[in-house]
């Protein structure tokens, strides 16, 4: 045993000690904790009515002793992340679950900071342990033994699983919890399958599709405010043939609309710019969205 583990046993020894002789009263009630980062939503969130039906029905308690999982997989910046955090946001605020966790799952070093947040979050009085699996263990048992009696359930969500964290999602995710959700997110379906397949043979997942041309539009004027809208209330067709260009992809047309909006630039102005060789110094997905045309 080195030096490090044999302070880490100390510590936890320690913590156990003192704990024990905490009188019960002192023992805190757990409060509901909502770590989604919620504060990225949008203030206008548009349309995935259905998508958002779906994660709910699939995601409701069955009579098994499984945790409920659902993966969502789309190509990047059609909306997924927005769409786990509408879920989280509204599941919580319904009292559907009384925790809501979030994993960065884009590498292992993330998903292991992640799982001691938790830790954190639930005060787990092994919350200082140094050894990460440990860490991540102990959060896994804690999900998977959870039971309060006067508490809704748990819901993880998994969001950017990569191939490269598909091992250690598999290792570390709970099983075990009739009162647990897992809410899983990925660009790829292969990736996706890797948290539902084992138990819901890969019918508990949903392709978050790019949105019809009206909900683009819609996301559109929405963050593009008075500038795009005519003077007689109409939807002008610069405005259409723009979203269009954009391939309706949320994360283009609300970068666009976001541009416009502090710019002052008209749907023409950057219709026209899209055509010539002038390039927009912004944001990335500004100049990618532009080349798209
Ligand atoms: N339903 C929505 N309502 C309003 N805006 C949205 C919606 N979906 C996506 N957006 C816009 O598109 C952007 C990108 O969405 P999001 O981050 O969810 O994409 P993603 O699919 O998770 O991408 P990635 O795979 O790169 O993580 C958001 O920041 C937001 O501006
Ligand atoms: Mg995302």
């Amino acid at each position: 045993m080195n030096n490090t583990h044999q302070l880490a046993e100390v510590r936890l020894f320690l913590g156990r000690a003192l704990s024990n002789n905490a009188p019960q009263d002192e023992i805190p009630i757990l409060q509901p904790i909502n770590d989604a980062p919620v504060y990225l939503l949008p203030g206008h969130f548009i349309g995935r009515d259905q998508e958002m039906a779906q994660i709910e029905s699939f995601l409701s308690p069955t009579s098994s002793d499984l945790v409920s999982r659902c993966a969502i997989y789309g190509m990047s910046g059609v909306g997924k992340t927005q769409l786990a955090l509408k879920y989280a946001a509204d599941s919580f605020d319904c009292g559907r679950y009384s925790f809501v966790f979030w994993i960065s799952a884009s590498t292992n070093e993330k998903i292991s900071q992640s799982f001691s947040k938790i830790l954190g979050l639930i005060g787990h009085p092994d919350r200082y342990h140094p050894d990460q699996m440990m860490c991540m263990n102990m959060a896994k048992r804690w999900l998977e033994t959870y039971d309060l009696p006067n508490r809704a359930g748990w819901l993880l969500v998994v969001d950017n699983m990569e191939e490269s964290t598909a091992l250690l999602i598999q290792q570390v995710l709970p099983w075990r919890n009739p009162r647990g959700s897992i809410l899983a997110i990925a660009r790829g379906e292969s990736i996706a399958k890797v948290v539902v397949n084992t138990i819901n043979k890969g019918h508990h997942l949903i392709e978050v599709k790019i949105p019809n041309l009206d909900e683009s539009t819609d996301l559109f004027l929405k963050e593009a405010g008075e500038t795009a809208i005519k003077p007689d209330n109409t939807v002008s067709k610069d405005v259409q043939d723009l979203v269009r260009r954009l391939g309706c992809l949320p994360l283009a047309v609300s970068n666009i609309a976001g541009f416009m909006a502090k710019s002052g630039k008209t749907p023409s102005d950057i219709l026209a710019l899209s055509r010539g060789k002038e390039r927009v110094q912004v944001s990335e997905p500004i100049c990618l969205a532009v080349r798209m045309s």
